[in-house]
């Protein structure tokens, strides 16, 4: 998983340092996607080939190269046009190195250049067909065989425009992949698309764009070939226009893996489907598909995006996470906003409102998710089955798909992602909807795949979550889901108290979360104990068992310390042998139905000589007697508490991270969205 970004000026003048530093920015927005290395592409001095600058590492190191290559040349003449790609990188084939770090090239002469997102799964027998015709590979990623496979193409037929090359590349390719292409054969053009992978496109003029749409311009249908053997040439497009879509010939253009990117650009974006082929020539842009896409558009959509570029800066946090945290007395409220209603006590959700007959009749739920998003699920299990009387299952998608679960056509399946771009919950999704069941999505990423391939769905609206560690965005999804509860139990009229309560926990969780956001220091004084520890146990049950599992999931992704989450009626069958007056250990203690039982856990922990450190309640002395040390939270409805008992544990884990002196916002081998299998 890695992030691509490009940056193209057409009759508006910039110097070559001003491009670069828009491709390190554009990175930099990016790094959350991938950080092993990263690498650009530019035009050379005389403007005749392609400099290639990579390098392992953080683009904070990329940016240090170039600073070094670019001494001694001229970097401050004014360019009008120029075609920048760029590319920061989360390896997948191939160690992070220099070689393997994109941009990827076709030869010696940095003939065609190519940045990737995603997994070529044919690669090898691109590969081999490649070999066979004399080309020599220098890295060990899949990606090579596609700046390669376009030169090979280039060579056979010099005709070809930059764009009907790039269309025939990706009819020989399978996997996952966004990508961007530059050439020296074709200067101050960029050709984009995508497959599986996110891709945008921002447009920025000095005037007012003409249009809000882009028509799409469609070729025959074809069927795609194996790669191994002569490459077969498909149909061309037919259509030979280039449309122009702008008033003003002075624009500059951007592709990037998400809007994070461009945002502090232009807020004007189009969202490119699988198999667009995206190019621009002498300032126009054109997008081109070579068989009508499921939806069956003529046009791609300008879209203005609402997001500040405040919105993504740090603000006055240190790390992003720890902003995402405290955010969140203000991302729950924008959940919630436009949607419960507390004066007449309705819940609607606008993206889901005309599929609640059919939802009311089907066999079972199904939520599926990976990591966080799957404990959103997990949190919100019991809620559902009580408000929606149906059987409700949690899956995690990559199991799901492992077991080939048996789905049927009055399955209704929730798809939660963040990102909305997990490629195990992605194809979950697609195996589902194969199978006739009806798709909702709950992702925070608008244009997203699991968006666009839902048919239906809620936006959860926490805002751009930059950490990679998910904080906000849990809480969020967990209040989606409960609304989901809400609007399935608004007629039932035995349900119409426990409906009262929720929505007055809804209402009161604002202040609650501030309130709870105000331990940071006492779990910061609980850390400097904890923080040189080796494991961690995070004990609960009932409706805190979904915190248990968060927890422990922040303390191990962030802290690279061992935790667990312990489900505490499972104690006594294996996790207590672990107890002893040396293991730390967090327990969550609510007055709620499993209270007494959790009562009994804590007694047993104790009688092994352990030291727990409670959350609890507030002001419940009779369950502090127990604890060593004592987090206190305020009360709300049993089903909501779990946000409130998350917060302290996310707290914890950041922490933890900042003391043992780890990278809170890009934890080693991890990246923010997992667009590979
Ligand atoms: C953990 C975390 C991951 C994600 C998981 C799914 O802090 O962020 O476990 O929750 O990779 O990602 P999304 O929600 O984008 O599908």
């Amino acid at each position: 998983m890695c992030g691509i970004f490009a940056y193209l000026n057409y009759l508006t003048p910039k110097t070559r340092r001003e491009v670069l530093e828009y491709l390190v920015t554009g990175l930099k927005r990016l790094e959350y996607r991938g950080y092993d290395s990263a690498g650009v592409a530019v035009d050379s001095e005389d403007g005749k080939g392609i400099v290639l600058v990579k390098q392992t590492g953080k683009v904070k190191a990329l940016e240090e190269a170039i600073n070094e290559s670019m001494i001694g040349h001229d970097i401050d003449s004014p360019l009008m046009s120029h075609c920048g790609i760029s590319h920061t990188r989360w390896a997948t084939h191939g160690e992070p190195s220099e070689l393997n770090s994109h941009p990827q090239r076709s030869d010696e002469e940095n003939s065609f250049v190519v940045v990737h997102n995603g997994i070529i799964t044919n690669y090898k027998d691109v590969k081999t067909f490649l070999e066979k015709r004399g080309y020599k590979f220098e890295s060990e990623t899949d990606t090579e065989i596609i700046a390669k496979l376009v030169h090979h193409l280039y060579m056979q037929h010099p005709n070809y425009s930059f764009r009907e090359l790039v269309e025939q590349v990706i009819q020989q390719l399978e996997g996952a992949f966004s990508l961007a292409f530059k050439s020296k054969h074709f200067p101050g053009e960029c050709v984009a698309t995508r497959r599986g992978s996110p891709l945008l496109v921002g447009i920025k003029t000095k005037t007012r764009l003409a249009t809000d749409h882009i028509p799409i311009l469609y070729g025959k249908e074809h069927r795609p070939h194996g790669a191994n053997r002569e490459v077969p040439m498909m149909p061309r497009t037919e259509s030979t226009s280039e449309f122009q879509p702008l008033e003003d010939k002075e624009v500059e253009y951007f592709f990037a893996s998400d809007a994070s990117a461009v945002i502090e650009h232009t807020n004007r974006v189009i969202y490119l489907e699988d198999d667009d082929v995206a190019a621009v020539k002498e300032g126009a842009l054109s997008i081109h598909r070579l068989k009508k896409s499921m939806d069956d558009s003529h046009a791609r959509e300008i879209i203005t995006l609402k997001m500040e570029i405040q919105q993504i800066m740090k603000g006055n946090y240190e790390y992003f996470m720890q902003k995402e945290i405290f955010e969140q007395p203000e991302s729950v409220v924008n959940t919630m906003r436009g949607r419960v209603n507390l004066n007449d006590n309705t819940v609607t959700l606008g993206g889901i409102k005309e599929y609640i007959p059919e939802i009311k009749r089907c066999r079972r739920l199904m939520l599926i998710g990976c990591g966080t998003s799957y404990h959103s699920a997990v949190a919100t299990r019991q809620l559902l089955e009580e408000l929606t009387e149906l059987p409700v299952m949690v899956e995690l998608a990559s199991d799901f798909l492992d077991r080939n679960t048996p789905i049927f056509r009055d399955d209704v399946c929730f798809f939660i992602s963040q990102s909305g771009e997990t490629a195990d919950t992605l194809m979950a999704l697609r195996y589902c909807k194969q199978r006739g069941a009806l798709i909702v999505g709950i992702t925070n990423t608008v244009g997203s795949s699991i968006c666009r391939e839902s048919h239906c769905g809620v936006h959860i609206n926490a805002g751009p979550e930059i950490g990679v560690a998910s904080t906000k965005a849990y809480t969020s999804q967990f209040i989606s889901l409960v609304m989901f509860g809400l609007v399935m139990s608004e007629d039932r009229i035995s349900l119409q108290t426990r409906r009262q309560e929720i929505l007055n926990g809804l209402k009161n969780l604002d202040a609650q979360i501030k309130d709870v956001l105000k331990l940071d220091s006492q779990v910061l004084d609980i850390v400097k104990d904890l923080y040189q520890q080796k494991s961690l146990l995070i004990m609960g049950r009932g409706y805190n068992f979904a915190t248990c599992m968060e927890g422990a999931l922040k303390v191990k992704e962030l802290t690279y310390m061992h935790c667990e989450g312990i489900m505490a009626g499972e104690l006594k069958h294996g996790p207590l042998a672990l107890v002893d007056d040396m293991m730390p250990i967090v327990m969550i203690v609510m007055r709620d139905g499993v209270y007494n039982k959790t009562i009994n856990a804590i007694q047993q922990v104790k009688a092994r000589g352990g030291q727990p450190i409670v959350i609890c309640e507030e002001n419940d002395k009779e369950t502090m007697v127990f604890a060593h040390k004592v987090l206190e939270v305020p009360k709300t409805v049993d089903c909501l508490q779990g946000i409130l008992t998350v917060i302290p544990m996310q707290l914890l884990s950041y922490h933890i991270a900042v003391l043992r002196g780890c990278n809170v916002d890009c934890p080693r081998n991890l990246a923010k969205s997992v667009t590979v299998e």
